[in-house]
């Protein structure tokens, strides 16, 4: 029998683990229906164990954090979340339970679409746009009103401007459309596509005022959903509410309804269960909301939702399709992942061809044949997986899958490693296609950052046999680069390949020199030891402070650090033993490449207290570096002036900052005083 202490414990961890990525990386690993599945999982099993409950984890708060880069708001009425319901039973038992709790018949209902973008916070002074926020933890959130200006979705002037103060409420999202668009100019740059539109939201609002022309640029849309104290408008119904955010010129989703009866409402989600794919954004369930805003005020809230609200989860869509083939795809660790190529068929509103049958042994547990009817699952935009296969249609002519003993791109031994359930090819040092991936993941963003060196230029570069290994991409020449593919498209049956012009080459090359002073964290995360990201690559930096001592540690002291475990300890210390891995950082210490964090000694607190503010462009370094040098030092970057800054650096295009820090007497320092002060 399982043991319920170790299975809360393996829960919290592994949600803690894809809510990080997916609240504060805006890169989410899983789908978010396997992410309410394992939050389920723990409700149930904290329900029966009460015992055993983390009252400070995050399942008990509202999701989410709030970033350095933004001033924080506090929200004046906190920003809930919602309960989710899975299916009609648990939706009446919600509330069948307010109808025991209170003494009214539960009927009148709003139901709405359940938007999946970012929650944010709008906020009208006599219909003038003054400030906006996203949610953050619930309490305190982002202040993003000047990149909210930018979204001309959000209205700055109301129709019929309402008096005084109004605060309403909903969710920045980027339509499917644009979500396409904005990621096929990605794939074409060499950059990372979005996971999903709600990532591409999120990363498009949460910019620094450096990059924020991408706002404009990407094209974001809202919905409004929540007027806070609607009554003080003489509001009295959530339907009248959405009816008089229309009115006044505040964006609302046309897929909502009133509802008279809760058979009525499981009419309306069952509707946009399959409707939902006609729509041009993403939806993850409907919200069913009682009418009567004086009921809300009734029944009221926990910390973390309302009790009169909650979330329909729809589960992700299904269909049955033939698995042609099974291809194999080789990793950056040399892992093997077999693919499913499958008779095209269409699930949430996209033509799935493709789906990852994630390892060997998945798919000896499911008993997945080559010719199978294949049962698919898929959520809007994220990758389809094989749930099962229907066996009683097989006709005998149904083959085995065995994993190739031979890697299908160089050749070499395929081997299982005890106790993993992966297949690796074992030729780290130059396949080329774990090459290929490893150069992608070295140029990326938390990376090394080298814009322009994707897919296809990687590949390209190992095809003409200019880069052997990472190091080598620092010897590249303007020469080797022109002429090779850069892009390639592929759309239905058309392949479209663009190839590098000397302007571009140019730029590429102007992009691998910038990269080389890039800070020592990113090139730690950049060689691409297993198990190390950015996150486990700060923790690594903060520790040693150079590369000499982390070469020189041993496995003890490497897992002697908080949020290093043992396993990714010995990934580390086998890394820096091992003699390619050796050569290689030695090769990008002759080329100049940081091999120590900028300050001398990471735990001075020299800063502490202080409170730094950018603006304008900085000649010798990026804002998010200068602000890497303050955090070093034990200081604090904030987006805004305040009484409370202590210094305004000013680089050249300066702008209302600079106005409003003479206005508060804050200390201006120009680049140049600022580097000294960091020296
Ligand atoms: S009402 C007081 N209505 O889903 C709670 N929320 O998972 C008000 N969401 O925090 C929320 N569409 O950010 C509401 N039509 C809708 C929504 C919606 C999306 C978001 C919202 C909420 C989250 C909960």
């Amino acid at each position: 029998m399982e043991n319920f202490e170790e299975r809360i414990n393996a829960l919290y961890k592994l949600i803690e683990h894809y809510a990080t990525l997916y609240y504060d990386q805006d890169e989410p690993e899983i789908s978010d229906f396997e992410y309410d599945s394992l939050v389920k999982e723990l409700k149930e099993l904290e329900k029966n164990h009460p015992d055993l409950i983390r009252k400070d984890f995050l399942t008990h708060k509202v999701g989410g954090n709030v970033s350095e880069l933004f001033a924080k708001v506090q929200h004046e009425t906190p920003m809930l979340s919602l309960d989710n319901v899975f299916n009609n039973e648990e939706l009446e038992n919600f509330f069948h339970k307010i109808e025991r709790e209170k003494d009214f018949n539960v009927k009148n209902f709003t139901c709405e679409m359940k938007i999946d973008g970012l929650a944010v916070s709008l906020i009208y002074e006599d219909g003038i746009f003054v400030k906006g926020a996203t949610r953050g933890n619930g309490q305190i959130g982002e202040d993003v009103t000047a990149n909210l200006n930018l979204i001309d979705a959000v209205p700055k002037k109301l129709i019929d401007a309402p008096k005084g103060r109004l605060e309403v409420r909903g969710e920045v999202l980027m339509t499917l459309e644009r979500f396409r668009a904005v990621n096929k100019i990605r794939e074409e740059r060499g950059e990372n596509p979005f996971a999903n539109p709600r990532n591409a939201a999120a990363g498009t609002l949460r910019q620094s005022e450096k990059n924020n022309h991408v706002i404009s640029e990407r094209g974001l849309d809202i919905f409004l959903y929540y007027i806070v104290d609607a009554q003080k408008f003489g509001i009295t119904r959530q339907s009248d509410a959405l009816k008089w955010l229309d009115a006044h010129g505040l964006p609302v989703q046309k897929a909502w309804k009133f509802c008279e009866t809760l058979s009525d409402v499981e009419k309306f989600i069952s509707k946009w269960q399959s409707e939902r794919e006609k729509l041009n954004y993403v939806t993850d369930g409907a919200v069913i909301k009682l009418d009567d805003l004086t009921q809300w005020q009734e029944i009221g809230a926990t910390s973390h939702a309302p009790k009169w609200a909650v979330a329909y989860k729809y589960p992700p869509e299904e269909a049955k399709t033939k698995i042609l083939e099974i291809q194999i795809s080789v990793g950056r660790t040399g892992v093997l992942t077999p693919v499913a190529v499958l008779a095209p068929v269409r699930l949430a509103g996209t033509l799935v061809q493709k789906a990852s049958l994630h390892n060997a042994d998945e798919i000896a547990r499911k008993d997945i044949r080559v010719g199978d009817l294949a049962k698919v699952r898929k959520a809007a935009e994220i990758i389809p997986e094989v749930i099962e296969v229907d066996k009683s249609a097989r006709t005998g002519s149904e083959k085995i899958f065995k994993m190739p003993e031979h890697c299908p791109v160089c050749n070499s031994e395929v081997i299982k490693i005890p106790g993993e359930v992966a297949y690796r090819c074992m030729n780290r040092a130059s396949c080329p296609a774990q090459l290929k991936e490893s150069i992608k993941y070295f140029a990326s963003r938390d990376g090394m950052n080298i814009k322009g060196l994707g897919n296809t230029l990687s590949a390209s570069l190992i095809k003409a046999g200019k880069v052997k290994n990472l190091s080598d991409i620092y010897k590249l020449k303007l020469e080797d680069l022109i002429g090779l593919e850069w892009t390639k498209l592929q759309k239905e049956d058309k392949t479209t390949i663009r190839r590098v012009k000397e302007t571009m080459a140019d730029s590429i090359m102007t992009e691998i020199e910038k990269s080389k002073s890039r800070p020592f964290v990113n090139l730690i995360t950049a060689l691409g030891i297993s198990d190390v990201g950015k996150h486990v690559a700060g923790l690594l930096v903060e520790h040693f402070g150079n590369i000499d001592s982390m070469i020189n540690a041993d496995e003890n002291e490497i897992a002697s650090i908080e949020g290093v475990g043992p396993v990714i300890a010995r990934s580390i210390h086998e890394f820096f033993k091992t003699e390619a891995n050796l050569n290689l950082i030695n090769d990008f210490r002759s080329m100049g490449l940081k091999m120590s964090s900028d300050v001398a000694t990471v735990s001075e607190n020299r800063f502490e207290n202080k409170i730094f503010v950018f603006t304008g462009t900085l000649s010798s370094m990026t804002r998010e570096e200068a602000g890497e040098k303050v955090k070093n030092l034990g200081g604090k970057v904030s987006n805004s002036i305040s009484k409370k800054t202590s210094y305004l650096v000013a680089g050249d295009k300066t702008g209302s900052k600079l106005i409003k820090a003479e206005k508060f007497g804050v200390k201006i320092l120009n680049e140049q005083e600022f580097l000294d002060m960091v020296k």
